[in-house]
């Protein structure tokens, strides 16, 4: 169950970021919920793996048993999702695959052996459900689903190494639903159901606390 010591959310200052770190704090199950971002001390890039490594060095003496990676890119005032493969720009790819599969893993490298040894602890990395392969059938959105999709094999790669050394330890990818954020505001249209942040924090936590060892390494939506 979610409880013990310490909680980290990656990422604090994104949209389900910030909503997940208030709602554990106010959930009251965790000594100290930590929070990094791009903004906060020491401060976390994902393209900087220094700072990674600066942050993950930070945690000691506390253990934590949650680690949530709330990071993402979808769209910037340069790069759009493409619509058609005339859209490809090397320069979008690279951005898009840095801060979603590149990033992620590079948090997981340092974030994840700050897991305890032994009992239940979680490490989660919110994907999207675009990523899923199977579930394509409209197109488009090239690098957001293929560095997506890159990060849902990183988590299930890092799951297997994961059980090696803490066969309780929990390592999946969720999706979040539709949020109202900065990241999906271009693109919420009417009749889409789009949830607010804390409705889907709450939802995120919802999920984690039901999931078993027997989950790592897999691809959870907001139902679970
Ligand atoms: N919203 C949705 O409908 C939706 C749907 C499916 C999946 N998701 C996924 O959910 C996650 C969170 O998205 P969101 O909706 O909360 O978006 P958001 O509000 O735009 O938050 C994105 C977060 O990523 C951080 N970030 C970006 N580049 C970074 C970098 N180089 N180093 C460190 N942090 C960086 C941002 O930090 P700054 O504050 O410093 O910019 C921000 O905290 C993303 O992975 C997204 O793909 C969202």
């Amino acid at each position: 169950m979610i409880g013990g010591r310490v909680a980290i959310v990656i990422g604090a200052t994104g949209g389900i970021g910030a909503a997940l770190v208030s709602a554990l704090r106010a959930e009251g199950s965790y000594r100290k919920v930590l929070g990094f971002s791009r903004a906060g001390t020491p401060r976390l890039d994902i393209t900087d793996e220094a700072s990674l490594r600066d942050a993950a060095a930070s945690v000691a003496p506390d253990v934590p048993t949650l680690v949530i990676d709330a990071t993402g890119f979808l769209h910037d005032d340069a790069h759009r999702p493409e619509k058609s493969w005339r859209e490809l720009d090397p320069a979008q790819m690279a951005r898009a695959f840095a801060l979603n599969a590149i990033g992620p893993a590079l948090l997981m490298k340092h974030f994840l052996p700050l897991l305890p040894a032994d009992g239940w602890s979680v490490f989660a990395t919110l994907s999207a459900r675009v990523g899923s392969i199977g579930d394509n059938r409209l197109g488009g959105w090239y690098s957001y689903r293929a560095s997506k999709a890159a990060l849902n094999q990183l988590v299930h790669t890092a799951a297997v190494e994961l059980a090696r050394s803490r066969p309780q330890a929990i390592c999946v990818a969720l999706h979040p639903g539709t949020v109202a954020t900065a990241l999906s505001a271009p693109f919420a249209k009417a009749g889409l159901k789009v949830r607010d942040a804390n409705t889907a924090a709450g939802e995120l936590l919802a999920v984690l606390e039901r999931l078993t060892p027997a989950d790592s390494g897999g691809f959870f939506d907001q139902k679970g």
